[in-house]
């Protein structure tokens, strides 16, 4: 961390003694006052529930500026990555800090595709859910279990365990995201092939089945990989937050992956898509395009409990950039599968049009975010709807890993332990 000119200087009115507080700067990006010192020299805490003004961690991963409505892998904008790169070479890219020349691609792909199998053991926890079980659900359990069979990788502070931990991670991932949609409509599991791309394996074991050839379609194929794309990273959000807490206590990746996926799951969060469409449809039902202005009034209405599914972003107070890529996405899709006059997107862009050009969102600063389109793509590419942040579950293991990795791997971590203002009930008086 680079210490910066300027420093900050606390005073108060009270008498306490001022102090002086370092300020650290970023390579891009604000700079961050340092309040480590605080408690042990004034007896206070700061106070941020939701965390809007606080830096949680350093990290040289993923810079977003939310204002330009810029997104950042490793310095690499994500407009060149999703249109120039495909899912493994980020994965590399987050991983590592570096896009793989064609060997180190060729090293990584193999390494990852030689652990797409799970333990057959695996298929037996399935069996205790109910078929119509939330596939989120079955996902947080089954990664959580993975644990359970690799002891030889559950070491966090172990390097080689990290490594090994993060490649059956990203490995796995597809396979059990397609076995949770497989056990849902009742079909056999797939087993992953070796000479699949790895959004082809997913898609194969999917929707193929024993009983003809599965045909790759090269167009959902490439769409599904800048979904993944799309989704890999994005700073400290919660789900990644989340995983980085977890993490800090010293349990196994698998556990701290687990965590995130369970958190990713909420509406407001990696479950807007989910929520995004379903909303979509429900508007389409009630009206379509003429009902856009009465659901428009509803989410203004702070007591109709209603939001802008897929609009707003804590960061974003732009366009998200993956939302822009993503409506690309939605159009090549749409087109290949005969659907360019499919009745949600064109809802969706209506709905768009309108939000933009309305005062509420714009003073608000309320932009489209990544999950407006991506259940709109999903959808086309025949993907359940439950399914969608299984999607996002799966494209952003690599991000966590990398966020965790990097956490353990900085000397000054510590267990994230937050404290609290105490608004309860004082000890009774003595008698
Ligand atoms: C993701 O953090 C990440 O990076 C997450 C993510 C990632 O890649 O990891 O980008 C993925 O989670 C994207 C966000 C998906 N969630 C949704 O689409 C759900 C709908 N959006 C909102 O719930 C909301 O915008 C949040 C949760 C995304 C952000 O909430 P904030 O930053 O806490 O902002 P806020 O709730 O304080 O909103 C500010 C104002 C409020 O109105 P006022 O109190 O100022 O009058 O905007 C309003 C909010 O009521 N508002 C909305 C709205 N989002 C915010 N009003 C209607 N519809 C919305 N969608």
């Amino acid at each position: 961390m680079k210490l910066a000119d300027n420093k900050a200087t606390l005073s108060f009115s009270n008498g306490t003694p001022s102090m002086e507080l370092p300020v650290y700067q970023g390579n891009i990006g604000p700079d961050v006052i340092d309040i480590r010192k605080l408690y042990g020299q004034t007896g206070m805490f700061t106070y941020d529930p939701g965390f809007l003004s606080t830096a949680s961690c350093q990290s040289a991963i993923t810079y977003i500026d939310g204002d330009k409505g810029e997104l950042l892998y490793r310095g690499y904008p994500i407009e060149q990555l999703a249109t120039q790169c495909d899912f493994l070479e980020t994965c590399h890219l987050l991983l590592y800090g570096d896009l793989p020349d064609a060997q180190k691609k060729t090293d990584f792909t193999k390494r990852v595709t030689m652990h797409t199998m799970v333990n057959e053991q695996m298929q037996f926890f399935l069996r205790g859910f109910r078929r119509d079980a939330h596939p989120m659900a079955v996902l947080t359990g089954l990664v959580g279990a993975l644990s359970a069979f690799y002891h030889d990788s559950t070491d966090i502070n172990n390097p080689e365990h990290r490594e090994i931990a993060a490649i059956r991670l990203i490995a796995k991932m597809p396979t059990l995201v397609a076995m949770a949609y497989k056990y849902g409509v009742g079909q056999p599991y797939m087993y992953p092939r070796n000479d699949l791309s790895y959004a082809g394996n997913f898609l194969r074991m999917m929707f193929g089945t024993p009983c003809e050839d599965y045909q790759v379609n090269p167009v959902l194929e490439r769409a599904l990989d800048r979904i993944f794309i799309l989704h890999a990273d994005h700073e400290q959000n919660a789900s990644t937050s989340t995983v980085r807490l977890c993490g800090s206590s010293g349990t196994n990746p698998f556990a701290a992956i687990a965590a995130g996926v369970a958190c990713l799951w909420g509406p407001a969060h990696g479950g807007a898509n989910e929520a995004a469409l379903n909303m979509l449809g429900d508007i389409q039902k009630n009206g379509g395009v003429e009902k856009i202005g009465e659901f428009i009034k509803q989410a203004k209405d702070k007591n109709s409990g209603v939001k802008l599914m897929g609009f707003g972003h804590r960061v974003y107070k732009n366009y998200d950039p993956r939302a822009k890529l993503m409506q690309e996405t939605c159009k090549e899709v749409l087109q290949e599968m005969g659907l360019e006059n499919d009745p949600l997107f064109k809802l969706a862009m209506a709905l768009e049009k309108i939000a933009l050009e309305d005062d509420y969102f714009v003073q608000r600063k309320l932009y489209p975010n990544v999950d407006f389109y991506s259940g709109i793509v999903q959808r086309a590419i025949g993907i359940p709807v439950n399914l969608f942040t299984g999607i996002f579950s799966l494209a952003r293991t690599v991000g966590w890993i990398a966020q965790l990795n990097e956490m353990i791997s900085d000397p000054e971590y510590k267990i994230g332990r937050p404290r609290q203002l105490f608004t309860g009930s004082p000890p009774p008086p003595r008698p």
